[in-house]
């Protein structure tokens, strides 16, 4: 479609994730960005899943059925002149490949950090699938209305941990009850958490030496001289603001902040719009980018929800579009069998009413029905572009479940089932090398319900689990394979592709491996 305003729109995009291990408040900042951009009216809307506009939506009714959260996938809003999209990456028990796949359908990522905890498990793992794609990566230190850690103590855990710069973008005064302001080093003022001690109003701009200027309450504050000589150590000894390195994900802006008090959250939410990237384009299999101007429509699969209502088969495919313009009832081509699908049943996840139906452009999300035409990693596009976007990473999975049909005599649906979830991306799935039993491999728990569930309501076949716990996957090259390596403390499988690998016990039974065979080299995905 010939779409006159694409640039433009597409330039007002800003689509992003946010990363955090569960608690850190991952939730009430969203709600916190949701409030700013209008999208909803009251806190408590996304997690308490009270009333409000996402009640008006069906996706509640999948939800209910699930009893976990869909209708935080994405979100959307409009703030300061640009449209927002927000997807969800779930951490705990909900945790999934899903989760590490929507981290290649945003642009940025936000990553929430506890002021009193420091960098956690979760978010070190996400926060690794996310440098490797070498986005922005804006960081939110919450909590600060709680006592927590000393704020240098945090930044260097982050940049040692992490292996990144990091850039405060402003600095605490003070903390828990003590917390009186932010220094907002990069706009060059105070913000007031007391404003009220301090004349009544929020924001006092300081002067050019940073100084807070004569005759103001704070002045002289000691607590605020503090922290300017210690924002001047940090400006002379730190790393610079380097726009270039940010861009790369080498450097992260730095904000500190208190989600539930509603503090430093708009300042952040209107730098980090201004930092953020709009969509870029996107690289194709054959090594070409195709620019999100293009006004051709395309887009790629980056994950499939399936309604778990047993009445409907339907699922949801997730489409982040890469170029050009969507529009409602539009022909596509499913790359990958050539076939010609028609766009109709399509939801775009405005906070809003269902009703209110916007453009969709690159940049942004929308949801395909689908009978199961669909699989993750596929391309769809508009006319001549024909194109096939670079495959989705797999993700090396941690644990593993063998797995067989409850009765033999549903084999053929048993088989049916499993072929067509894995290939929907649902699961990873080996075989053991001589005795061919299935193992089922994942990331996160949820996806082992997810498939036992849709096992059973899809395909009406009941399996028979059994837990194999934690393991390490290693692929080896099948020219060094020699079935003498698979001993007690390893299991010798091979994936869907014939590939072969090792699932050891821990990592000394993979050391003692490789202590044993110095040549074979063992390889996880990504
Ligand atoms: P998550 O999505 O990352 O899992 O975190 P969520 O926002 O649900 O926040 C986890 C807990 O931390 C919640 O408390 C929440 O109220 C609290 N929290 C979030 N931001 C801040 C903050 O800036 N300061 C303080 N002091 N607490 C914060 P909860 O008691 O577990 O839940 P609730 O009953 O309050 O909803």
């Amino acid at each position: 479609m010939n779409n006159p305003n694409l640039r433009e729109e597409v330039d007002m995009r800003r689509t992003f994730a946010i990363i955090s291990h569960p608690d850190a408040g991952k939730t009430t900042i969203t709600e916190q960005l949701l409030l700013f951009g209008g999208a909803i009216r009251q806190a408590g809307t996304v997690k308490g899943k009270k009333t409000g506009n996402f009640a008006k939506s069906d996706w509640m009714e999948i939800e209910k059925q699930r009893g976990i959260s869909v209708t935080s996938s994405v979100m959307q809003f409009d703030y300061d002149g640009k449209r927002v999209n927000i997807l969800d990456t779930p951490g705990h028990e909900d945790f999934s490949e899903d989760t590490y796949r929507t981290l290649m359908a945003v642009d940025s990522a936000v990553m929430v950090i506890d002021s009193a905890k420091g960098i956690e498990a979760q978010t070190k793992k996400l926060f690794q699938v996310v440098k490797k794609r070498g986005i922005p990566i804006f960081t939110f230190i919450n909590k600060l209305d709680r006592d927590g850690r000393e704020p240098l103590e945090l930044l260097e855990e982050l940049e040692e941990l992490l292996d990144i710069e990091s850039y405060p973008m402003n600095w605490p005064i003070g903390m828990g009850k003590g917390l009186e302001g932010l220094y907002d080093i990069y706009n060059n003022r105070v913000e007031l958490y007391r404003p009220d001690n301090y004349g009544g109003e929020r924001f006092v701009p300081l002067d050019d030496a940073g100084d807070i200027p004569e005759n103001h309450p704070l002045k002289g504050n000691s607590l605020f001289s503090d922290v300017q000589e210690e924002v001047e150590l940090l400006k002379e000894a730190g790393d610079s603001f380097n726009r270039k390195k940010i861009a790369r994900g080498d450097q992260t802006p730095v904000f500190f902040g208190s989600a539930l008090t509603n503090f430093g959250v708009q300042t952040f939410l209107e730098t980090f719009l201004e930092f953020a990237p709009s969509p870029y384009g996107h690289k194709t299999i054959d090594g070409q980018e195709v620019s999100p101007y293009e006004q051709d429509f395309s887009g790629f699969v980056f994950k499939i929800q399936a309604n778990m209502n047993p009445a409907h088969r339907d699922r949801i495919a997730f489409v982040r579009i890469c170029s050009g313009t969507f529009e409602r009832g539009m022909d596509v081509f499913l790359e990958r069998t050539g076939k010609k699908m028609k766009l109709a049943n399509v939801t775009q996840f405005m906070a809003d009413t269902r009703e209110n139906i916007q453009e969709a452009v690159a940049g942004d999300i929308i949801g395909v029905y689908d009978t199961g035409n669909y699989q993750i990693g596929d391309t769809i596009y508009e006319g001549k572009l024909k194109v096939a976007y670079e495959e989705l990473p797999s993700f090396t999975p941690e644990l593993f479940m063998k797995v067989q049909a409850k009765n033999v005599m549903k084999q053929k649906s048993f088989h049916k089932g499993i072929y067509q979830l894995v290939q929907e991306g649902a699961i990873q799935l080996y075989k053991t090398y001589l005795t061919e039993e299935y193992i089922i491999g994942a990331v996160g728990q949820l996806q082992f319900e997810v498939f036992q569930y849709r096992m059973q309501n899809e395909y009406n076949a009941e399996v028979i689990m059994t837990p194999m716990g934690h393991k390490i996957a290693r692929w080896i090259d099948p020219k060094d394979l020699d079935e003498k390596m698979s001993s007690s403390r390893n299991i010798l499988a091979r994936d869907r592709f014939d590939q072969p690998l090792f699932l050891f016990e821990n990592q000394f039974a993979m050391r003692w491996f490789s202590d044993k065979y110095p040549n074979v080299e063992l390889k996880s995905l990504m």
